[in-house]
């Protein structure tokens, strides 16, 4: 029958206990890889140093500049933060568009306007005659040699512009500020998302180790081991480790649980082959395989009368926001939320429409969690401990809209890993409050160092 049809359809997308087990006994083994200098340079999960020792102290303060590129927003912020109690940090900031045609032109194009959104804020904020020291959230995976150097390894998500691959980021700035030759800056630190919104996170709760972003990409970081990061010299100490799990699943070692629905939204993406786990986890991708599947369910004659409109192959049109609507929604709110992206539905239509994105949610939730549980038993073993006690600092609209996905992913790590109590906070404040405490962190270092 039509609904077995249906049910079959939806079925592959849900895991069972034992394959989510497997999931995260898989993730373990590509941690281990990615931090052994043998098997570092191939890893799919690539574990990149970030050179950030510590989580912040309190003791931070200064006036600092800081960028946020690479999630929904390009933001600018001045963030201050002042010494003695915690909480008082102030920040303005101001965001900006980075058109397609940007994201996607060239590297000189695409900085140049990073510098002139820079030049923008500076006058409305009257500090173009203040030399402050920058941290520059730049959310893709880089090589990093240092705090403030870090080769662009690839884009990810919805950037590929030309010339910035094995590039240093820093450099590409500074180049661009000279060709602006209008102010001038110093750039101190170059910071993933997952570990500007740990660090913002841990100001608030120094247990705090791990970042999670589940938003336009899916990313983790956390606190390793020093003697465990083989290709990172010296064993004293801790390290944040930027994981780059995304590329999970790059070594074919996933296929068991991909479907063709995910197989086809990776050949349509601008990187096919590649950042396969974040494919199935983040906000970016998960609209689209809910699009490929209504479109295989129309073609068998299962939903919309049959009839795929234009607008159904459109790519792109079930934003994260659609399908965190969608699932909160009764079926009246349902036909006219469909309505409004030109999708005319039946009231059974609407149905299968969120039955179709609660199974491709729940997936992503429970594979987020999986993964979770292999980071924290990791790091419950690296200090040999019975039972850890954690927070992750999470940021992300994913995370953030979707009425299911956080206590999915709860639900998952809790199960997965029992003998850890694993906190979920949310960073309030993006990850650009991170890398000034970052910046912050780096000159105490640096002042440590001689
Ligand atoms: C923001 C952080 O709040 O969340 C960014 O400041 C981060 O650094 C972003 O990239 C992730 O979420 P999304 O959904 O915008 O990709
Ligand atoms: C992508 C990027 C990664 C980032 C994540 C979340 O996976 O490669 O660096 O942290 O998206 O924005």
């Amino acid at each position: 029958s039509q609904r077995k049809e249906i049910d079959d359809t939806l079925a592959t997308f849900a895991l069972s206990p034992t394959q989510l087990q497997e999931v995260k006994a898989k993730m373990r083994v590509e941690l281990e890889r990615g931090l052994k200098k043998d098997s570092h340079p191939t890893a799919s999960v690539k574990m990149l140093p970030t050179y950030v020792y510590r989580t912040p102290d309190g003791t931070e303060r200064g006036k600092y500049l800081a960028l946020d590129l690479g999630g929904t927003n390009f933001r600018v912020l001045v963030v201050k933060i002042r010494t003695g109690m915690r909480n008082s940090v102030r920040m303005y900031n101001k965001i900006y568009a980075i058109p397609l045609e940007i994201m996607q032109g060239t590297g000189e194009e695409l900085f140049d306007l990073i510098v002139q959104c820079i030049s923008d804020f500076l006058d409305y904020m009257g500090m173009k005659n203040t030399r402050l020291p920058l941290g520059f959230t730049f959310s893709f995976p880089c090589n990093q040699t240092g705090i403030d150097k870090g080769d662009l390894v690839s884009w990810t998500k919805g950037f590929k512009a030309t010339d910035c691959e094995g590039y240093d980021v820093v450099d590409m700035l500074r180049e661009a500020i000279k060709r602006r030759n209008e102010f001038d800056l110093d750039i101190v630190a170059i910071v993933n998302d997952t570990v500007g919104t740990m660090m913002t996170c841990a100001y608030e709760d120094p247990k705090c180790q791990i970042g999670l972003i589940a938003g336009t990409g899916s990313n983790v970081c956390y606190m390793e081991e020093m003697n465990n990061i083989e290709f990172v010299e010296g064993d004293e100490g801790q390290m944040c480790v930027n994981t780059e799990w995304g590329g999970f699943g790059e070594n074919d070692n996933t296929e068991d649980i991909r479907t063709r629905y995910d197989r086809e939204v990776d050949g349509g993406s601008l990187n096919p082959g590649k950042q396969r786990f974040e494919k199935m986890t983040s906000g970016m991708y998960l609209g689209e395989i809910v699009r490929q599947i209504l479109i295989d369910l129309t073609k068998r004659g299962l939903l919309f009368r049959g009839r795929i409109t234009e607008r159904l192959k459109t790519k792109g049109i079930f934003e994260t926001k659609f399908l965190s609507q969608i699932e909160r929604y009764n079926a009246l709110g349902l036909r006219s939320i469909l309505q409004s992206l030109g999708l005319d539905s039946t009231c059974d239509d609407s149905i299968i429409v969120k039955e179709v994105c609660g199974a491709v949610s729940r997936r992503a939730a429970q594979l987020c969690g999986a993964g979770m549980a292999a980071v924290v038993d990791k790091i419950r073993e690296n200090r040999g401990l019975d039972h850890l006690e954690i927070t992750v600092g999470v940021d992300g609209t994913l995370y953030k809209l979707h009425p299911h996905f956080s206590t999915i992913l709860k639900d998952t790590v809790r199960e997965l890993a029992p003998n850890c109590k694993v906190d979920f906070i949310l960073s309030e404040d993006g990850s650009g409050k991170g890398a000034a405490l970052i910046t912050a962190v780096a000159q105490s270092q640096a002042i440590d160092k001689y």
